[in-house]
């Protein structure tokens, strides 16, 4: 006990005297810089692409060799990297080498699941083992940094950025988010295959007024502190290395100009050391918020508040010399900022070395290693979840005589990885489905129609796909959404399958009353699939899988891996039920579960106020019980904590994953509380007949919220407690806290 304690007290000396080491080197270099100079760390610009590769444009040449610029994003390769860096090592007064940003969200050329997916496979070992990998991979084209993950909680299904997160869910948004710090950035960040991780948007970007992209956010402190700044926090706790302000006004301050998120909030309480880059102009666009009168407005709006690199929006090196000069902006918060940013760079190993991340024979081989495609399957298929089984539909069995696979997507290759794909493949690497089920039978069981476009209205398509549906024993449908209709800008009204794939569905189901139909889904949001649950039997959410993908769903289709994946978001019956989530609050009139259609109580009069798949929601080809609950104790003291548990057994005919989740609810508070909270999970693998016991302990901590007076404390009374398969569940045991 005593050598652990001298070993922990070493390494903290060791780890606050590297850290001491940094800062002092950081403190003599600025000794030497210019405030101009100190400026340029500031500013970053984008590399340029010509049909080969990336090069050094004009302008960049320029800019780096003035010293008028610190990052870059979109310049990469080995070759492209090593052009610029030699501009800024050997032509700028003071050598300060450059930082080289990119978009590495979901994979960087390996795909994995888009982040949506992959945190439905509620697995925090894949999720860092996923960023390793797209770590591996970037940083071995030169790229020390990503901006990623975003960990948006989101509720807005209309929203096309909500494939970019966790899902709805404060616990899982925060938990999850740390495991991608801890891949990308792995524990030794001067290693030339770890990058910076960003934390983003920072902040409420996720709850965008109707859905619409960069739209407006309003919301009260209360829920602003208790679901979505949490997340934000655990990255800070995590030790993510940079946070990047968001596009969004949040109550009427653009949060890219918001001194009580970005310095009250994120400098001042929670101690964050790290930098702050804005997104993509959003210093600039505080113009059209009607919050800047000027650029130059805007640049000094935006250092003041707080961001400290100014992404692609020249403001800050146009005009914040001029800005210290005439007193508008602190000379300290140029100084921070560089200061920063040059610790950054100083972790990196990049002052050690400046070409540390530049190594043409890694680079050549690093990318898709085959451990890495093995790994994408694995993901793929564990982030998949099998929304209905009627009739036992899957698995599929191989010896079947003819399968029909129709839709848009049956041999798509590039739709497959989805929006933000780094540097992705989009010309054959993928495998498409087509490619995964040939693994598992013979081209003469194998009909194939593509019967029609995602988005196009021509029907011309249809009579093929009926006509082969007809011949086949079984029929699988792939459809879905194309790439660009998720992700940034990519905001929807309807929520439905789109174009005329829900047509050509309901026509298949007429030519084939009694045939068995799977359909299998790719898509960046929850769709609304009311009229499809009635019309397949089976429905496969694969998302878009990722390089793998194919051989992903294949696996899962014929039963070689069980499905295991949740929903980490609510699926509505309809738009109109939106924004819908499994914590809302009870209100003052709750529909009584005996008559759910009363008057004068919180309902619709046309669809009921469940969704059609809930949070937590997910199937196997097996089933589990749940079984013999138990508390330690009904009392938990504020000194200890007490433990929950309950039975899980395999009853089904297969071995499979199941995810347990806990979840806790404070029946009365100073403020209303959610009807239920996701405060733990658990992913275990049964054998057939096999059972465990899973085990949760709850402290204080775990029922902590901000109060009116935005205080984070708890409070005592009565507290509701379940571990359940989804959150469609009603809590029968509780504790009191007193
Ligand atoms: C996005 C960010 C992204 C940045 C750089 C912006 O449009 O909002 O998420 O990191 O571009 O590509």
């Amino acid at each position: 006990m005593r050598l652990r304690f001298l070993y922990i007290a070493l390494i903290c000396l060791f780890n606050q005297s590297f850290s001491q080491n940094y800062e002092v080197k950081v403190d003599s270099l600025m000794q030497l810089m210019t405030l101009q100079e100190k400026i340029g760390q500031t500013v970053m610009y984008g590399g340029h692409w010509d049909q080969t590769g990336p090069f050094v444009g004009a302008d960049n040449g320029k800019y780096i060799r003035e010293g008028n610029m610190g990052a870059m994003l979109n310049a990469m390769s080995a070759k492209g990297t090593r052009d610029l860096q030699k501009i800024a090592v050997e032509e700028t007064r003071l050598g300060i080498p450059l930082l080289f940003g990119y978009d590495v969200i979901h994979g960087h050329r390996t795909i994995f699941p888009i982040n949506l997916g992959l945190s439905a496979s509620w697995d925090l070992k894949m999720v860092e083992e996923s960023s390793r990998i797209a770590a591996e991979e970037a940083s071995a084209e030169g790229i020390h940094w990503t901006f990623a993950p975003m960990i948006d909680v989101s509720r807005e299904p209309r929203w096309g950025r909500i494939s970019e997160g966790a899902g709805e869910d404060v616990y899982l948004n925060s938990v999850i988010g740390q495991a991608y710090v801890r891949g990308f950035q792995g524990d030794d960040l001067s290693q030339p295959n770890t990058i910076l991780a960003c934390a983003k948007h920072y902040v409420a970007y996720g709850a965008a007024q109707a859905g619409r992209d960069y739209h407006t956010t309003n919301m009260g402190e209360g829920e602003l502190r208790n679901v979505y700044l949490p997340p934000f926090k655990a990255a800070v706790d995590a030790g993510v290395e940079t946070f990047m302000s968001a596009f969004n006004e949040l109550n009427g301050v653009p949060t890219s100009g918001n001194k009580f998120t970005l310095r009250d909030i994120l400098r001042d309480e929670w101690k964050y050391d790290g930098f702050v880059v804005s997104d993509y102009t959003s210093i600039n666009e505080m113009i059209q918020h009607g919050f800047a009168k000027d650029s130059i407005d805007a640049a000094r709006i935006g250092m003041n508040a707080g961001v400290e690199m100014d992404m692609m929006g020249h403001v800050y090196r146009l005009h914040l010399q001029k800005l210290v000069e005439e007193n508008k902006v602190p000379e300290a918060y140029i100084n921070e900022a560089c200061k920063r940013i040059l610790l950054a760079k100083y972790k990196l190993g990049l002052f050690d070395d400046p070409y540390h991340y530049i190594d043409e024979e890694r680079e050549a081989t690093t990318a898709y290693k085959p451990e890495f495609l093995t790994k994408a399957r694995e993901i793929a298929a564990a982030s998949s979840v099998l929304l209905q089984n009627k009739n036992n539909a899957l698995p599929l069995s191989k010896h079947t005589k003819k399968i029909a696979f129709i839709g848009p997507l049956v041999k798509d290759e590039s739709d497959i990885i989805g929006n933000w794909a780094a540097q992705g493949d989009r010309g054959g690497k993928a495998v498409s489905v087509f490619e995964g089920i040939s693994e598992y039978l013979n081209s003469n069981q194998i009909l194939y129609a593509k019967g029609c476009d995602i988005l196009k209205d021509d029907d011309s398509g249809f009579k093929e796909a009926i006509s082969i549906s007809k011949q086949a024993d079984e029929i699988v449908l792939v459809m879905g959404e194309d790439h660009h209709m998720s992700g940034e800008a990519a905001s929807r009204t309807d929520l439905k399958i789109p174009g005329i794939q829900p047509k050509l569905i309901k026509k298949i189901r007429e030519a084939n009353p009694n045939k068995k139909i799977t359909l299998v889904l790719m898509n960046g949001r929850p769709l609304n699939l009311s009229d499809e649950v009635n019309l397949v039997d089976a429905i496969l959410e694969v998302w878009f899988p990722g390089t793998m993908g194919g051989s992903a769903t294949a696996d899962l289709l014929f039963g070689t891996v069980n499905p295991s994946g949740k929903l980490t978001v609510t699926f509505p019956r309809n738009v109109g039920q939106v924004p819908i989530y499994y914590n809302m609050k009870n209100t003052g009139r709750p529909i009584p579960e005996s008559n759910p259609k009363e008057d004068y109580k919180s309902n619709y009069i046309d669809v009921p106020n469940t969704p059609l798949f809930v949070f937590g929601h997910g199937l196997s080809y097996t089933e589990f019980e749940y079984s013999d609950f138990k508390l330690s104790s009904e009392n938990l003291t504020f000194s200890k904590t007490i433990e929950a548990s309950i039975t899980i057994t395999n009853t089904g005919n297969s071995d499979g994953h199941e995810i347990a989740q806990l979840y806790i609810h404070d029946k009365v508070g100073s403020v209303t509380r959610p009807v239920k909270e996701l405060k733990g999970f658990q992913k275990i693998f049964l054998k057939k007949g096999e059972k465990k016991t899973v085990t949760f302990t709850i402290s204080v901590e775990d029922l902590k919220f901000y109060n009116s007076e935005m205080i984070y404390g708890v409070e005592t009374g009565e507290f509701e407690i379940a571990i359940a398969p989804s959150s469609d569940f009603k809590f029968k045991y509780s504790f009191q806290l007193q």
